[in-house]
């Protein structure tokens, strides 16, 4: 087989990529290892920031987006017994984010290149990179027992924080930048309407809290938890309880509860890898770093590194630019931090690390606190990072 770009995994993604440079009049070729419907099953964050939606948009894919996403104009922060609501729209100039789950992004980018016809190879395992650094670079991978090869001229890793690509870089030339906290997330879906129209993040002395939804019908709250934590100690009663523990008693009081649709812990975590490239080889997304998911940041960064590595492999195509290949990762990595500084911040401002921090930062946190809430520079700061720093021109 033969492609122009070859793209490993078929998560947002890579799939995402590849509809833009579709549309560019650019070949992908795009190899996952999971089945559809197990990519779909995957349940993740749901907040766009208003570059994210616009690049949607700009690879045809917003249509449901504009129909059932819904834009939030603000959002509340609870912090040392105060709530504060972020006014996103009068804070930024007018920016506000849109609650639409990564899982309808995913669909909806699916039935795109399902009508595009474009190909994607789903269930292929053992998908290996070869000769990364030479200009004629391929994959090989297995699929219903055969051996297969794509020969390419670049390959984008887009195959998640588990994925090939990062590992099939030589060993020294990565540099690996992690954070771990000693917390997960343990998060529930049900359906029932949100507790209030607009997300709700909680810090309390039993710990963070956040009130998420996916619709006017479909809720996702997440508790923070000890590390080791095990689902099965959490019935949904438990959930629910802890959470109106967490709450003021109003919102308590107004919680409409419901059996779980989904249920599971995430460890919180943040990691960069620098270069995000070696020869042809791109690392995009989670195969290139991980958030915490407190500033809702996982999906737009990927975005993010799609919007810089889209734009300078069409100049490539279309005007030769090879020059530029060098700029995606310096580039994608000035955002990426800037995301990763906000997740690690309010990661920080809103989260119990009892023992875990020492008496100092105790109170340098309770001073974050009160200052944030009660500074309009520091809403600001908070709101324009939370709707999305700008992108870089490619030029
Ligand atoms: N070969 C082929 N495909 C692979 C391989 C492999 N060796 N390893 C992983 N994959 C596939 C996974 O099955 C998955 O479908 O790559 C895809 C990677 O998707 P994601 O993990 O969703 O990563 P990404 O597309 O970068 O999306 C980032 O996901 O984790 C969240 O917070 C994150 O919201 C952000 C988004
Ligand atoms: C979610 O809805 O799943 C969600 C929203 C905001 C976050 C994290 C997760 O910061």
């Amino acid at each position: 087989m033969k492609t122009q770009v070859a793209i490993i995994g078929a998560g947002p993604s890579g799939l995402l990529l590849g509809q833009l440079l579709h549309k560019a009049g650019i070949d992908t070729l795009i190899v996952e290892r999971q089945t559809p419907d197990y990519v779909l099953g995957r349940i993740r964050a749901g907040v766009l920031e208003q570059g994210t939606v616009a690049l949607l948009r700009e690879a045809g894919v917003a249509e449901r987006m504009e129909r059932e996403g819904l834009v939030h104009e603000g959002v509340e922060l609870l912090m040392g017994g105060h709530r504060q609501r972020l006014d996103l729209k009068a804070l930024t100039g007018g920016k506000t984010v849109m609650v639409y789950g990564q899982t309808e992004v995913t669909r909806d980018l699916m039935q795109a290149r399902r009508e595009c016809g474009a190909p994607i190879i789903y269930s292929a395992s053992d998908v290996q990179p070869h000769a990364i650094d030479s200009p004629h670079p391929y994959l090989t991978f297995e699929k219903d027992g055969k051996q297969h090869r794509v020969d390419c001229d670049y390959i984008a890793g887009c195959d998640g924080f588990h994925g090939v690509a990062r590992q099939s870089i030589p060993a020294g030339v990565l540099k690996t930048y992690e954070r771990v906290y000693p917390f997960g997330w343990l998060g529930l879906l049900a359906d029932t309407p949100p507790v209030n129209h607009e997300l709700i993040y909680a810090q309390h002395e039993r710990g963070f809290a956040l009130c998420s939804q996916r619709s006017q019908t479909r809720s996702r709250y997440y508790l923070q938890v000890p590390l080791g934590e095990q689902v099965q100690d959490w019935p949904d009663t438990r959930f629910w309880d802890e959470l109106k523990a967490r709450l003021p008693e109003d919102l308590a009081e107004r919680l409409v509860t419901g059996p779980a649709l989904e249920k599971s812990i995430a460890p919180l975590r943040s990691l960069v890898v620098e270069p995000m490239q070696h020869g042809r080889l791109f690392l995009v997304g989670d195969a290139a770093h991980i958030v915490p998911p407190t500033g809702a940041k996982g999906l737009n960064l990927a975005a993010s590194d799609v919007n810089y590595l889209y734009r300078i492999l069409v100049k490539v195509y279309r005007e030769g630019r090879t020059d530029l290949l060098a700029e995606y990762s310096p580039m994608a990595l000035r955002r990426v931090w800037k995301g990763e500084r906000f997740s690690w911040f309010m990661t920080h401002l809103l989260h119990d690390f009892g023992a875990h921090q020492d008496a100092w930062d105790s109170k340098m946190q309770e001073a974050d606190r009160a200052y944030y809430l009660g500074s309009q520079a520091g809403l600001v700061n908070i709101a324009e990072n939370y709707v999305g720093l700008p992108f870089e021109t490619v030029q």
